[in-house]
């Protein structure tokens, strides 16, 4: 029978997946692999009514968007107290020998990613959600499905019929280094680390994407009902049997000695791991004591998790670079002896600017102590000065711009030096040209730094403006681009002139207005004409626009090279005008609102809606506002202070149908779908970066909390 052919199939190439990817031992060779996965492909083609999202012909994903729906967690996922002290630890395992007496503990390490939790029914991976606030995440199933070290059917027939497991998706450093090679050569924004790489990607809109960013996962705790386990090893051991990858570092240790010496073991050993670990999570082996010591209401007591110090290396430092950004800022770079560091290869470092110089009084020739802190780039934290040569010299800084040669300025209150060269520095220029074809801009693909280079130094675009007049014939010749890459990118640029006005203005690259302040101006004056009318007066009285930003935006426009490009894409046909598109009703016109808490849309979004339905958004509460739009876990501060001011406080419901009320009350023909497109832009941008702040975000008891957590209301069942 074709079915039994299909399942068959399935369960081969599921078990050979395992083997290849959890046990890295695989049976049978890459190409018997894909012969299988080809015969099962053509069975599936003509056997639609077979269809299984669990299939494994499923793991490459697929281009159709995906949207996240918000689920609440059975359990709450929880977050670990954790420390840098080993003193700390000790107190820690020093007060549960009070309470229970002697306990057996897990040391394992813990994973620098994403948490995410598995659902599986009847052996069959039925969802996978973010951990989000820990009560509700994202629902990321298409997605996991193409973590080929996740099972997306389970092996053996002693697993729980339902239950939930959780753990870490990481991107493995070798993943990491060549998906930020290729944004690079894209011109695309860097993460600034596997964690945040790995959870952007998990909220990557084609699952396709996401199959290609090898991303992996490792779990570390169940929950359910009437799990029948009495130990974390014991459920550990189990779900390996299942088929799910677990650690191979975690150890039974008994006392306070082989805690430390398993840190200690780890601290070093973990430079060779090929993912990224911040610490070691210490927990309670024994389900009964587990639920002995119970929870606070934030994390278990059972467990905690001790944070290593960052990594750091030593090494010395053998030249200075000075890069000139697309606004002139000089940013110093140090070039390093080659040092291992936190999985990846160092060789530069940031020195950001001559007073961070000056204060660690850093030399050319000097060892000194790298170390990776939330930015791509590492840092310099210090000089072993014992090790400094008795002839070292201290570092002059340069005066004069290493690219023009023009004498250096700085302006107040910044601490960067800048070249004022603005129209004639060729890092500059072109910044500006890579600038404004970024996505977040005019969003032109296929335009890479090096392919802007190329048209720059071949005098085929010297600015902005001339991007504009290119012609297919003119870029085939390049190197790497022939005539279908040519021809989308003229096609990509003649689409740029459908992008709105504030993100043309936010690509126009003025000096200090970033993407929210382009979008207050593009408001505040509607037409780039006024715009560049405004005074320095009537410019400060538009939000987010101060004294340094207004003498900015004089400057741009007082330059006659600027006003003629500006002229040029005119004629070109972009768009200089906020459209109605901004608008999506009048219905909170005249009113301003503070947003402030998680909702069930990003935050970014709901702001956007404040705005596309004529309200203003500020960002802090006091006697100019209307209302507070309140989500969960707001802070109680702000609360209290709108209730003092007699602002009203509106949930998200509230506001809603405030729009709603008002929609029916001053209705206005309105293009829709541009507000919408708007809302999905600011929601897109948000998505990753609510994610990861969500790692820090503690779930606060609630007296309406239905979830139990684990452990607490299922008696006897759950750890
Ligand atoms: S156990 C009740 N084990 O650390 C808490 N967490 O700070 C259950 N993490 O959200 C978590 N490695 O994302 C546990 N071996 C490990 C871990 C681990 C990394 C993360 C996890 C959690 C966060 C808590």
């Amino acid at each position: 029978m074709i079915r039994q052919q299909i399942e068959t199939l399935r369960r081969t190439l599921e078990l050979h997946n395992y083997k290849y990817y959890v046990e890295n031992a695989p049976e049978i060779s890459d190409f018997e692999f894909d012969r299988l996965m080809h015969e099962l492909q053509a069975l599936e083609e003509a056997h639609p009514e077979y269809a299984d999202p669990n299939s494994p012909t499923r793991r490459v994903g697929s281009d159709l968007t995906n949207e996240f729906r918000s689920v609440e967690h059975r359990f709450p996922m929880l977050s670990l107290g954790n420390t840098y002290s080993l003193d700390e630890l000790h107190e820690f395992i020093e007060r549960i020998e009070r309470e229970v007496g002697q306990a057996e503990y897990v040391c394992e390490l813990k994973f620098d990613g994403t948490a995410i939790s598995l659902t599986y029914e009847e052996g069959r991976l039925l969802r996978a959600v973010t951990r989000g606030d820990g009560r509700r995440g994202d629902d990321v199933t298409e997605n996991i499905r193409t973590i080929r070290t996740i099972p997306l059917t389970l092996q053996g027939e002693e697993y729980p019929a339902y239950f939930e497991i959780r753990g870490e998706v990481l991107m493995p450093y070798a993943s990491f280094e060549k998906i930020n090679r290729e944004r690079e050569e894209q011109g695309e924004a860097l993460f600034a680390n596997p964690r945040n790489a790995a959870a952007g990607t998990l909220k990557q809109q084609a699952s396709a994407v996401v199959a290609r960013r090898g991303l992996d996962c490792i779990l570390y705790q169940l929950a359910g009902e009437n799990l029948p386990f009495a130990s974390h090893t014991e459920a550990l051991h189990e779900a390996a049997r299942w088929g799910f990858k677990t650690s191979d570092a975690a150890r039974l240790c008994h006392t306070r000695e082989e805690i430390d010496a398993f840190i200690a073991y780890w601290d070093e050993a973990r430079k060779g791991l090929p993912f990224a670990t911040d610490g070691i999570v210490i927990k309670v082996n024994d389900f009964a004591t587990r639920r002995r010591l119970g929870f606070t209401s934030k994390a278990p007591k059972w467990a905690v998790a001790y944070k290593f110090k960052a990594e750091q290396a030593l090494t010395r430092l053998e030249s200075i670079d000075y890069q000139v950004g697309r606004t002139g800022a000089i940013t110093p770079v140090a070039n390093l002896a080659p040092v291992q560091l936190a999985g990846t290869t160092v060789k530069r470092a940031t020195l950001h600017n001559a007073e961070q110089i000056a204060q660690l009084d850093i030399r050319v020739g000097d060892m000194v102590y790298v170390e990776k802190g939330g930015e791509i780039i590492p840092k310099i934290t210090a000089v072993e000065l014992s090790q400094r040569s008795a002839e070292s010299q201290p570092l002059q800084y340069i005066e004069v711009c290493p690219e023009c040669g023009t004498p250096l300025v700085r302006y107040e209150g910044e601490a960067k030096h800048y070249c004022p060269n603005t129209n004639g520095c060729r890092p500059q220029i072109i910044g500006r040209i890579i600038h404004f074809i970024r996505r977040k801009a005019m969003d032109i693909e296929g335009l890479g730094e090096e392919t802007i280079e190329l048209l720059y130094d071949n005098h085929l675009v010297e600015h902005i403006a001339d991007l504009y007049r290119l012609q297919a014939v003119q870029l085939a010749p390049l190197p790497r681009l022939g005539e279908k890459s040519a021809e989308n990118i003229i096609r990509s640029i003649r689409r740029s002139k459908e992008v709105p006005f504030e993100r043309v203005l936010f690509g126009l690259g003025i000096r200090f207005v970033g993407e929210t302040t382009a979008r207050y101006l593009a408001d505040h004056f509607r037409t780039l004409e006024r715009l560049m009318e405004a005074s320095r007066e009537a410019l400060v009285e538009a939000e987010e626009v101060g004294e340094k930003i207004a003498d900015a935006i004089l400057e741009y426009f007082a330059d006659e090279r600027n006003r003629a490009i500006i002229e040029q894409l005119r004629e070109a046909g972009l768009s200089f005008e906020a459209t109605a598109r901004q608008q999506a009703s009048e219905a909170l016109a005249g009113k301003s609102f503070v947003v402030s808490g998680k909702f069930s849309i990003a935050r970014e979004e709901l702001k956007a809606m404040i705005e596309s339905h004529g309200g203003k958004n500020l960002s802090a509460v006091s006697g100019n506002v209307d209302y507070l739009v309140a989500g969960e876990k707001m802070g109680p501060e702000k609360r209290k202070k709108a209730e003092k001011l007699g602002i009203r406080i509106l949930s998200e419901e509230e506001f809603m149908a405030l729009i709603a009320e008002g929609e029916a009350a001053r209705p206005m023909a309105a293009a829709e779908e541009g507000a919408q497109a708007a809302q999905e832009v600011a929601a897109e941008e948000a998505g990753a970066a609510k994610e990861l702040a969500a790692e820090e975000v503690i779930p606060a008891p609630s007296a309406t909390d239905k979830a139990p957590i684990a452990g607490e209301a299922v008696q006897g069942s759950l750890f």
